[in-house]
């Protein structure tokens, strides 16, 4: 194999128009692949720390320390190295940084090269991305995996941090479960989306999108939003709850006060048990399967009850509970928290750390979800990873706006590309 010759970053920018990296790594033959690193908005507060510069211009926003710290700095370190040897290079950048969190160099930056790594190796092998994640896999866990088409959350109707209305929740999510294949994922999730535009306008609402592709009209209550949405599968002559069921992300840390969960849009203070109830009820009306941080982070009481009480009927998804530690999802499963972890790798900071906490979620029958962020690029490595580990599930928002379509799309070539690939 040809040995890494140049790393080179820049700073390029998000889908909300904010500074990110792109880095591109060239092989002593010529060879080169580029990646980019996505950002989030709610963020969990023990995420990897993305480095910013904080200085006046780009409000503060700009990552031009961390383009410096892979070009004049970590460059050396990869330099001369394999690339197949993905775990070797992100122990490298991760030993340099030596801290818990990243926050020396930046997680951004660390991340950056690690994607980079694995696009270069893909091409220098001469394979599909999503086959050389099932490699590193197999040489990170010493296991084998089976390719599968994910199955989608789609994020139709957009509140809490990625929009500017009133609604308290922040993602309501479709999940075409009875499609064939992921062609007709796509029509039946595109058909509903376009239904719910029609249902909206007609109910004179707004369909300006939020930060992933979703609609955001400012509505009564969340039970609003679920009936508008089952009102969209009907239209489309679909069955609610068998062809296509609903997921919710609550983001709740964002409307958690330390006692209480506060629903501004509908004038609501609940207490975690009272929140729990809510939930509850919400998941008995509609045809909810999953949700993702139906508690703040901190509220460890809280997960227990609501793991106790909806735990053995519905996917309860650790997202910013977790944040794709290995250890934190360690602590959260002795603790009976949740069944299964939302996969991000900008949370963690690099490929192998990412793939150790899949293992891990593997290994103690938790699922995992492969997950964009609400600002991302035009980099498609998640649909990759989700195929080539096998994982199942993901989520890249609505089928609108090519931050998010760009992943979907990927998904409809790979399936097209190879027919023995199957949905989960
Ligand atoms: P974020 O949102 O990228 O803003 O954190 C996505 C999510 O919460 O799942
Ligand atoms: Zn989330």
């Amino acid at each position: 194999m040809q040995k890494i010759s140049s790393v080179n970053a820049i700073q390029v920018f998000d889908s909300r128009g904010i500074p990110t990296i792109s880095c591109k790594i060239t092989l002593e033959d010529g060879i080169s692949a580029s990646a980019m690193v996505p950002s989030g908005a709610s963020t969990g507060s023990k995420e990897a720390v993305e480095l910013r510069d904080n200085e006046i211009t780009y409000h503060g926003k700009s990552v031009i320390k961390a383009v410096n710290n892979i070009n004049n700095i970590l460059s050396s370190l990869v330099i001369g190295k394999n690339p197949n040897n993905q775990k070797e290079i992100d122990e490298s950048l991760i030993l340099f940084d030596d801290t818990k969190d990243k926050s020396n160099v930046g997680a951004n930056a660390i991340l950056a090269i690690s994607l980079a790594v694995a696009h270069v190796a893909a091409k220098a092998n001469n394979i599909s991305l999503y086959e050389h994640f099932s490699r590193v896999y197999k040489d990170i866990t010493g296991e084998n995996v089976n390719h599968s088409m994910p199955l989608p959350m789609f994020n139709i109707l957009n509140g809490g941090e990625h929009a500017d209305n009133n609604i308290d929740i922040q993602e309501f999510m479709i999940i075409p479960s009875g499609a064939k294949d992921f062609v007709e994922v796509m029509q039946w999730a595109t058909e509903i989306y376009h239904n719910l535009k029609k249902i909206l306008l007609i109910n004179n609402h707004s369909t300006a999108v939020g930060d992933e592709g979703g609609f955001a009209p400012s509505l009564e209550s969340n039970d609003e939003a679920l009936k508008l949405i089952v009102d969209a599968i009907k239209e489309t002559e679909l069955v609610p709850g068998k062809d296509v069921n609903i997921a919710l992300d609550c983001a709740a840390s964002e409307f958690f006060d330390g006692k209480e969960y506060i629903l501004t849009g509908e004038s609501k203070k609940l207490s975690s048990s009272a929140f729990t109830d809510y939930l509850d009820d919400l998941t008995k009306k509609y045809p909810i399967v999953s949700i993702e941080d139906g508690m703040d982070e901190n509220d460890i009481e809280g997960w227990k009850l609501l793991t106790e009480k909806l735990g053995s009927t519905c996917q309860l998804v650790g997202d910013d509970l977790f944040v794709t530690n290995k250890k934190i999802l360690k602590d959260g499963i002795n603790k009976e928290m949740a069944n299964s972890i939302l996969i991000k790798f900008n949370q963690v900071g690099s490929i192998t750390e990412t793939i150790e906490t899949i293992h891990f979620a593997n290994q103690n029958n938790f699922k995992s979800i492969i997950s964009h962020r609400s600002g991302e690029t035009e980099d498609t490595t998640i649909a990759d990873l989700a195929v080539g580990l096998g994982i199942g599930q993901i989520k890249t928002g609505a089928p609108c706006r090519s931050d998010r379509v760009a992943k979907y799309n990927r998904l409809l070539w790979i399936e097209e590309e190879s027919s023995n690939i199957l949905l989960k």
